[in-house]
């Protein structure tokens, strides 16, 4: 799917492939620190990456690519099911975790692209794609820090609402979106 940014480009969204993962590991081996601070679900080596997506059973990739350059400008990953250390904490909101039709989610956007509206694309493309593998529930990975007001306005703006605040390297808030 193709989509124009804020700064005029056009953009594909599309899940990541094998052809793809040098570019993908260049991407996340250059986001500034403001934005490592924020986003870490998994090591930025190319042998994490790969590894990570052999298994198309649980881990789903999705970037965004600037068509001009050919670069990846964003990247979001979804794990299906929940990651088992933040279970107990969830758990302890009233939810009832399933790792059938649950999935959690962390998104990133390259510096020089954030708040040009691709953030919000590439999330509606990963959302149509969940909904059409029948999964009825994202949850953060590892929540959003209460001081990320960029992250939490991107939450809320695609639905999601909050389950409750946490302490792990200051506040962070746990969030779900029930997908119809
Ligand atoms: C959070 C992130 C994924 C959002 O993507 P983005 O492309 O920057 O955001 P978009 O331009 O699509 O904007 C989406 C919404 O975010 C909010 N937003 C965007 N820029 C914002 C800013 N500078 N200040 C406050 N809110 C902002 C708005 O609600 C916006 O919706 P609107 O434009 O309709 O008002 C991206 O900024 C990012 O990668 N940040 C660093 C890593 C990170 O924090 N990841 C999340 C970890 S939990």
């Amino acid at each position: 799917m193709i989509v124009q940014a804020k700064n005029g480009r056009q953009v594909l969204l599309k899940p990541v492939q094998s052809n793809e993962y040098d570019k993908l590991t260049y991407y996340l081996q250059h986001l500034q620190p403001e934005t490592t601070r924020r986003f870490g679900p998994h090591s930025f080596d190319r042998e994490t990456i790969g590894g990570l997506f052999k298994n198309t059973e649980t881990y789903m990739g999705y970037i965004a690519l600037d068509m001009d350059s050919d670069e990846v400008v964003a990247y979001s990953i979804v794990k299906k099911g929940f990651l088992e250390h933040d279970s107990l904490r969830l758990r302890s909101y009233g939810l009832t975790l399933d790792a059938k039709t649950d999935c959690t989610f962390a998104p990133s956007v390259a510096d020089a692209w954030q708040s040009l509206g691709v953030g919000n694309s590439l999330f509606q493309f990963v959302l149509s794609d969940l909904q059409t593998l029948g999964l009825k529930r994202i949850i953060l990975w590892g929540g959003v820090q209460c001081s990320n007001t960029r992250a939490v306005n991107y939450y809320i703006k695609n639905g999601f609402t909050t389950l409750g605040q946490f302490e792990y390297n200051g506040d962070n808030y746990d969030m779900v979106l029930n997908v119809g």
